[in-house]
């Protein structure tokens, strides 16, 4: 069977994510993608590549029956939008590439979309509304928590745990078992040896906590 999908967000972040749909349109048939939704009124109605960015977030009210996958990098836009859709009766697809090795007892949670490369090990748990970008490595029983964003190139050990909504910088690696808070941001190269708190910012060699804020709304850009 077939399921028609849209991608929330025709953005550099949405194409990614387009690209992995196609890629598992090819691999089994079970997706076809039928264009993008953005909430940028000069987005809508033009083509991306081939696919039409078919209306704005109010077009996944109109069409109960597509699924919708998520294409937005920010973990705090992201929470805003996945409510937003549940809230208009739409419904997320979860995406997993077919390059990705996936261990018989990893969970990957609904909505959530799995890049080309990656590997989840064994009791690895990717939660719901995250992404796990380009060759990134969840260890065993590492836990990547919901609307938490891992990107391209990340290594997470064994044990480690991604709170609710952090975002991980490109190519940051970390010491087995450690617990990074909620709605932080891990900055690119970081190496998290130690736990990191929620709401923050960390970078370097070792990480350390550099900015604070006050809770998710307050989440910066990265
Ligand atoms: C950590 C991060 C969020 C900080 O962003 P910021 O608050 O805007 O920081 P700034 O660019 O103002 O830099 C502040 C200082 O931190 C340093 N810095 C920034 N990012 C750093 C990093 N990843 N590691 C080490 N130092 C870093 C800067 O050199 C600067 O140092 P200085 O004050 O001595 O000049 C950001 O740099 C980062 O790494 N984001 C992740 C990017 C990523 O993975 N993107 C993938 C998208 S495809």
């Amino acid at each position: 069977m077939t399921t028609p999908v849209v991608v929330y967000g025709a953005g550099g972040m949405g194409r990614e994510v387009a690209e992995t749909v196609l890629a598992r349109s090819e691999a089994d048939g079970s997706l076809e993608l039928i264009g993008f939704v953005d909430d940028d009124p000069d987005a809508v109605g033009t083509q991306i590549h081939g696919i039409p960015v078919v209306g704005d977030g109010t077009w996944v009210r109109e069409h109960p029956g597509v699924p919708v996958v998520l294409g937005i990098g920010h973990p705090r836009i992201r929470h805003q939008v996945v409510h937003k859709v549940l809230g208009m009766g739409g419904e997320w697809q979860t995406v997993i590439h077919p390059s990705v090795k996936v261990a018989p007892s990893a969970k990957v949670g609904t909505g959530a979309v799995i890049f080309a490369g990656c590997v989840l090990s064994s009791d690895a748990t990717v939660g719901a509304y995250s992404y796990v970008n380009y060759n990134a490595v969840v260890c065993h029983d590492a836990v990547v928590s919901d609307f938490a964003c891992i990107m391209a190139l990340v290594a997470l050990s064994g044990n480690v745990q991604v709170g609710e909504g952090t975002f991980v910088g490109m190519g940051a690696t970390t010491r087995q078992g450690v617990r990074i808070g909620k709605w932080s941001i891990v900055g690119a190269s970081a190496c998290v040896v130690r736990d990191i708190p929620d709401y923050c910012v960390a970078m370097g060699v070792p990480a350390v906590p550099s900015r604070r804020y006050q809770g998710r709304e307050e989440m910066p850009s990265y």
